[in-house]
């Protein structure tokens, strides 16, 4: 059964490889977010990030970062689980809008290590389960109508 879940993870991450490939049969094993929290202390992912709540594990890290990226949050469109697991095993895959200082890329490869050979596909599935609980959807800018008078 274990073996079967790992194949299926493993499967999807091949898929994601091929760039125009749906993900929409990209299905995670169930994860903990506890676990996962573990693991985004272990990776050091503080050094580069900033996360509501985390400030105080981050200042003891030297910031390799001038403008740390900001992970979780309010966004306008709420990140998935292949979008999230894309960002920690291929970085370079697709460069964060709004950061495209020398500190973030070098020769066009995001200068976000990549962890594949060190993180157990475990580790990945309770970290992406951490990330996505902590993104939330911005309230939705409500129009006013002045109604005339
Ligand atoms: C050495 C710095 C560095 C470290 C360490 C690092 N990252 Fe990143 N990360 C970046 C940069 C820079 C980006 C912005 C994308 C880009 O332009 O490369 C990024 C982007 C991301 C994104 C996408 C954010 C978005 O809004 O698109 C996620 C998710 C992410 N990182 C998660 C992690 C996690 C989880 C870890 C720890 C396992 C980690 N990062 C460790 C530098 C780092």
């Amino acid at each position: 059964m274990k073996s079967f879940v790992l194949t299926a993870v493993f499967a999807a991450i091949a898929g994601l490889s091929g760039c125009d490939r749906s993900s929409q049969s990209f299905s995670l094993p169930q994860g903990n977010v506890d676990q996962g929290e573990q693991v985004f202390v272990k990776y050091q992912c503080l050094r580069c990030h900033t996360m509501a709540g985390y400030e105080a594990e981050a200042e003891k890290l030297s910031g390799v970062m001038e403008t740390p990226v900001v992970l979780g949050g309010q966004v306008s469109r709420i990140r998935t689980y292949p979008e999230l697991v894309t960002s920690v095993i291929n970085p370079s895959h697709r460069l964060a809008e709004g950061y495209d200082g020398a500190d973030f890329q070098v020769d066009g490869q995001s200068v976000m290590p990549n962890f594949n050979d060190v993180m157990t596909v475990t580790e990945l599935v309770n970290l992406v389960y951490f990330l996505e609980e902590h993104y939330e959807i911005e309230p939705y800018p409500r129009t006013e109508y002045v109604s005339p008078r």
